[in-house]
């Protein structure tokens, strides 16, 4: 039997959703409370900075509250890593913190994360649980006034690009988990891999992306995602 390949693992918002966290576009996702335009850009910020503070305000505050836990999904994405004898990333389009609490090491957020802050001014990101306000010095330039979530708004840049790039064109095994595929360059990474790599996507319902995958499985992340983890290790023997 060959080497065991390179797994490169993607997580949306679905991952999160069996913990208490909504995701984006379903019914009940945030931007059918909320409008992208209002809270999740630059000019969003620059326009009215105060409402988007209070829009990741109440989003990091739930975060910590003690109802929001790791699901089976976050823990089976974690027990693999440990296990996997090959190269593993798991790159989060999430802001959440629930894989590392289910014990991920090897995990890039390129979506920035709810629980760090950034100086607009200094650049400096701290980690951060309470709210943030117009008014927040920053710890390192102790300035005020420049302080913004350290999350990655539509129209910029998206976090650890290099390293996405090159563990893409590294892995022999390509796995996306809870996302619709509405969002790029994330939704582009299946066919960057295509020809190259297995793809597999496990997600409630077929992503805008459905047709660059090998092979769908549908259900609910604490179901298929452990299922799917089982599966691989018990293939290799592991
Ligand atoms: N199990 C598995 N999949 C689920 C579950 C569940 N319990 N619940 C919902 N899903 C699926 C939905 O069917 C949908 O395809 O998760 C996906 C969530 O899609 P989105 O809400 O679009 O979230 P995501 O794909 O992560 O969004 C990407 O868009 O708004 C930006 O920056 C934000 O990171 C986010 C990016």
């Amino acid at each position: 039997m060959s080497e065991p390949p390179a797994i490169f693992v993607l997580t949306g918002a679905g991952i999160s959703r069996e913990s208490g966290l909504s995701t984006f576009r379903d019914a009940d996702g945030a931007w059918a409370q909320v409008r992208i335009e209002d809270v999740a850009t630059p000019e969003a910020f620059a326009r009215d900075p105060a409402r988007v503070h209070d829009f990741y305000n109440a989003r990091r505050a739930q975060l910590t509250s003690a109802a929001i836990a790791p699901n089976a999904a976050h823990l089976a994405l974690a027990a693999l890593e440990r296990r996997w004898p090959g190269a593993f990333l798991l790159v989060t389009q999430n802001v959440d913190d629930l894989h590392e609490r289910a014990g991920s090491k090897r995990l890039l957020h390129m979506h920035g994360e709810l629980k760090r802050v950034r100086c607009a001014r200094c650049d400096a990101s701290h980690s951060w649980d309470a709210a943030l306000d117009t008014a927040t010095a920053c710890p390192s330039c102790l300035l005020p006034g420049r302080m913004r979530p350290d999350i990655v708004w539509f129209g910029e840049m998206p976090y650890h690009m290099e390293r996405i790039g090159g563990a893409l064109r590294r892995c022999g095994l390509f796995v996306a988990i809870g996302t619709s595929g509405n969002v790029y360059p994330a939704a582009g990474f299946a066919a960057e891999v295509c020809g190259r790599a297995r793809t597999v996507e496990l997600n409630l319902e077929p992503s805008e992306v459905a047709s660059q995958f090998d092979e769908a499985i549908h259900g609910k992340a604490t179901g298929v995602v452990p299922a799917f983890v089982a599966r691989l290790l018990a293939a290799w023997k592991l």
